[in-house]
């Protein structure tokens, strides 16, 4: 096993495998109202891609992979897939992040399998809100998935994505949840991913302020060190049950300590969420050492940082954004 650095010197331990583009809602920060066209079938990486990836990435270092979409689990092997990858030695975290749809009906399968966390997506408390931004979904199931995974002993995080005069009147909401349920809700910046930068400008709100909330509303929390392998910063409220964390790629960069690699559901490798630069690398997987060329010659040119809230602009040279949407790429 030899680790894998990028040309920063940033070692990469952690793998975010997107199994498809496919999902049932169109979350307004994520797909297009109109939705997207999905990549054709015999362009999604195959169950066997998947499993044999993850070998060669733990013979690279990696340790945590996560399975992000589109929605993972509505693909229908997703089980199979996860038997299969917690069987391979040197896979210590495995983990989900999913609009918890069909995690009352599944979970427990993947569970058995041998998942081990997840991070479900919940903005909001109210259904008439959570209809619209996820345009159609039921906030009743996802609540029975959250309900289902906690009973099931899953390691279980709520993901919510703070939006200006949509959902930021509920951050209060979100952190007295905190205090009697034990559970980590993380709240999360708008990210300008996939053009929707007008959108991105009417919504986007800066997570300073959560703690500006909680000093007028008179709530004492401190910093906790929580499982996970993310960008999140955790906090815990004074004799709360549970916790928050803060996710702020637009205020607060954090990438000097970025581990991250992302594979796309259609077989590229991208090394940073945010810029256009990806490479091929399913025809590579049954060949590991051609493998590990392209993920290195990814990270050799792995950006130091990406620059979303547009304040350096004038210094980005032959860089685009990522033409991707956020389901094609899985967070
Ligand atoms: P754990 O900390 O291991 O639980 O996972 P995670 O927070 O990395 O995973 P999750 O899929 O729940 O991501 C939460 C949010 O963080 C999503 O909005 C992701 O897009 C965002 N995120 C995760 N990693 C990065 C990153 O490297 N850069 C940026 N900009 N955002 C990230
Ligand atoms: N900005 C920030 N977070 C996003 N997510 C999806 N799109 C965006 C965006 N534009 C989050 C979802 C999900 C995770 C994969 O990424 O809430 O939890
Ligand atoms: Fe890593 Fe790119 Fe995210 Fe920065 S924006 S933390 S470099 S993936």
């Amino acid at each position: 096993m030899k680790p894998i650095y990028d040309q920063y010197n940033r070692l990469h331990d952690y793998v975010r495998i997107s199994v498809t583009d496919r999902c049932p809602l169109r979350c307004v920060y994520c797909m297009p109202e109109g939705g997207l066209p999905f990549f054709p079938d015999d362009r999604v990486l195959s169950q066997d891609d998947i499993v044999q990836m993850v070998k060669n990435f733990v013979d690279m270092g990696i340790t945590k992979v996560r399975f992000t979409g589109g929605e993972p689990l509505v693909r229908s092997d997703f089980v199979d897939i996860i038997q299969r990858v917690s069987n391979i030695d040197g896979v210590t975290d495995i983990s989900a992040t999913t609009n918890g749809l069909l995690l009352a009906r599944k979970g427990k399968a993947l569970k058995d399998a041998g998942l081990q966390r997840v991070n479900i997506s919940l903005d909001t408390f109210d259904a008439d809100k959570y209809k619209k931004i996820t345009r159609g979904g039921r906030i009743q199931d996802v609540l029975d998935g959250i309900a289902a995974a906690g009973d099931l002993g899953l390691f279980v995080k709520l993901n919510v994505v703070v939006m200006k005069n949509q959902n930021d009147n509920e951050i209060i909401d979100f952190l007295n949840y905190t205090r009697d349920h034990n559970v980590n809700i993380r709240f999360i910046e708008f990210m300008p991913i996939g053009n929707q930068h007008d959108e991105w400008e009417q919504s986007y709100y800066n997570l300073d302020r959560v703690f500006d909330i909680c000093k007028k509303n008179g709530i004492e929390y401190e910093h906790i060190n929580l499982r996970g392998n993310g960008p999140s910063e955790n906090y815990q409220i004074k004799g709360a049950k549970g916790s928050f964390g803060v996710i702020h790629p637009v205020s607060n960069k954090f990438c000097e300590n970025c581990s991250r690699l992302r594979i796309t559901a259609d077989g590229y490798v991208k090394a940073c969420l945010y810029w256009d630069e990806e490479l091929y690398v399913r025809d590579a997987i049954y060949d590991p050492k051609k493998f590990r060329a392209i993920i290195q010659k990814a990270l050799d040119n792995k950006p130091l940082n990406h620059e979303m809230a547009l304040d350096n602009a004038d210094n980005i040279i032959n860089k685009a954004p990522t033409w991707r949407h956020m389901s094609q790429i899985g967070g």
